[in-house]
């Protein structure tokens, strides 16, 4: 395990920004003080990347960059990583804590525009859309108001009922829809929205259900032939939360069919690495289901949101050593440093370990102002202002302690 230990003047402070991230993140960083910020439009291949992120500082990514355990072996300077978006799969967030990098993303900056995006998919099912409008492009026109509805009055099963999921319920209860939620939490209903005792209640009553839930062991494969059976006949399902939620064979069965009369799917269980890779899957072809390529998200405004967000929390633990909203790490919130000095020690959780630091200090000599810790079951990190001006036989000691990952000093 390597232990390091820095003292950085901002200005020497190298951040290296990939995928095209939006401007407003390295604006956000200069207003900070850190000049040292690059920009890159595109991902990097990998041996580029491995060249690069050995001497950068802060590092963010977007989805297409993955950083696995012998990457970040290469990433010696590497403080901390800024996953600009919500899904954190691309990085080995176990391997970045051991070494002492706390990870960042921006989960909820793009809620309202996959409720909005849902919520218009919601309408154009209920209208048969998607199917006019392939034939219209084929030079069929399918001028007809059968099976053609307004969603007023209709029932909207929402299963996942978390910040995504509520937003909707509110937005669709604006159309006049009923709403109905299952939840494995107890959530309090916003709006009108009823709770339902199951997700089979929901499944059996909807008009249409949309899929709002994070890819976990109990949700992976949740809607499956037996599910989508239990839906009302003629009813839509929708799927923008992962892709794995949902078995797109038994989809796509039900649909040729007729039991359900469209779909719309944003999330794929596999999908295409890039742009230049065919998308493949068994719903191609079936017109009265809306295929998305994952942008349920990507709007300017989610982006925005996004770029703000970790760009903002990476200068926070820069400056000051929060890792509040950190996914891989001890969460410490920690308030300005104005006077003190600051010192962070980030470590293994081994028994002891404190009793060492501590021990460093009172054989220094030096004050120990305020100290907070937090510990994860393999990892702790320890923050401590301290009242003086030579930190260095303190730091010189703290790296000496086996368990020490790495140490930081903040003037
Ligand atoms: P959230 O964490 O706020 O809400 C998820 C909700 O699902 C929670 O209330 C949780 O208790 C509930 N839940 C978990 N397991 C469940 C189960 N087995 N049955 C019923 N409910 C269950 O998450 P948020 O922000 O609302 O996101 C929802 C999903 O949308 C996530 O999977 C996220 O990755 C995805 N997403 C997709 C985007 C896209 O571009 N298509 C963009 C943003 C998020």
């Amino acid at each position: 395990m390597t232990q390091r230990n820095y003292s950085l003047a901002k200005e020497k402070i190298r951040i290296l920004l990939l995928e095209g991230i939006q401007d407003s993140a390295v604006e956000s960083f200069r207003k900070a003080g850190y000049s040292q910020v690059e920009s890159v439009s595109s991902a990097l291949p990998e041996n580029e990347l491995a060249d690069r992120i050995s001497d950068c500082h802060f590092l963010g990514i977007r989805s297409r960059t993955r950083l696995t355990a012998s990457m970040l072996e290469k990433a010696g300077k590497l403080t901390g990583i800024g996953c600009f978006c919500i899904g954190t799969d691309q990085v080995d967030l176990a391997a970045a804590r051991h070494q002492g990098i706390p990870v960042f993303n921006a989960p909820y900056a793009n809620t309202r525009s996959v409720a909005e995006l849902v919520l218009a998919e919601t309408v154009m099912l209920m209208r048969g859309i998607p199917a006019k409008n392939a034939a219209a492009h084929r030079g069929r026109w399918q001028k007809t108001a059968k099976g053609s509805f307004e969603v007023r009055g209709k029932t909207l099963g929402i299963i996942g009922y978390g910040h995504i999921g509520s937003q909707l319920g509110i937005l669709a209860e604006g159309l006049g829809m009923r709403v109905i939620y299952y939840d494995i939490v107890r959530k309090l209903p916003l709006g009108n929205a009823e709770p339902a005792e199951s997700m089979n209640e929901v499944l059996e009553n909807a008009d249409v259900v949309s899929l709002h839930v994070p890819d976990t062991d109990a949700t992976r494969g949740m809607i499956d032939a037996a599910e989508i059976h239990r839906m009302k006949q003629g009813a839509h399902l929708i799927n923008a939360s992962r892709g794995k939620v949902v078995s797109i064979p038994a989809l796509a069965s039900a649909i040729e069919s007729d039991h359900l009369t469209g779909a719309a799917i944003d999330v794929f269980p596999s999908e295409p690495a890039s742009k230049n890779e065919e998308f493949v899957s068994e719903l191609r072809g079936c017109e009265n289901v809306l295929l998305t390529p994952h942008i349920g998200g990507s709007t300017f405004e989610a982006q925005q949101n996004i770029a703000l967000d970790v760009a903002t929390k990476l200068v926070l633990y820069s400056d000051n050593g929060s890792t509040a909203g950190a996914v891989n790490f001890p969460e410490v919130t920690l308030p300005d440093h104005a006077t003190a000095r600051r010192i962070m020690h980030i470590h293994k959780n081994e028994p002891g370990v404190l009793q060492a630091i501590n021990n460093v200090f009172s054989e220094a000599g030096i004050n120990v102002a305020a100290q907070y810790l937090q510990t994860m079951p393999d990892v702790g990190y320890v923050v401590m202002d301290v009242e003086t001006d030579d930190a260095g036989p303190v730091l010189r000691g703290l790296n000496d302690i086996p368990a020490t990952i790495r140490t930081r000093y903040l003037r």
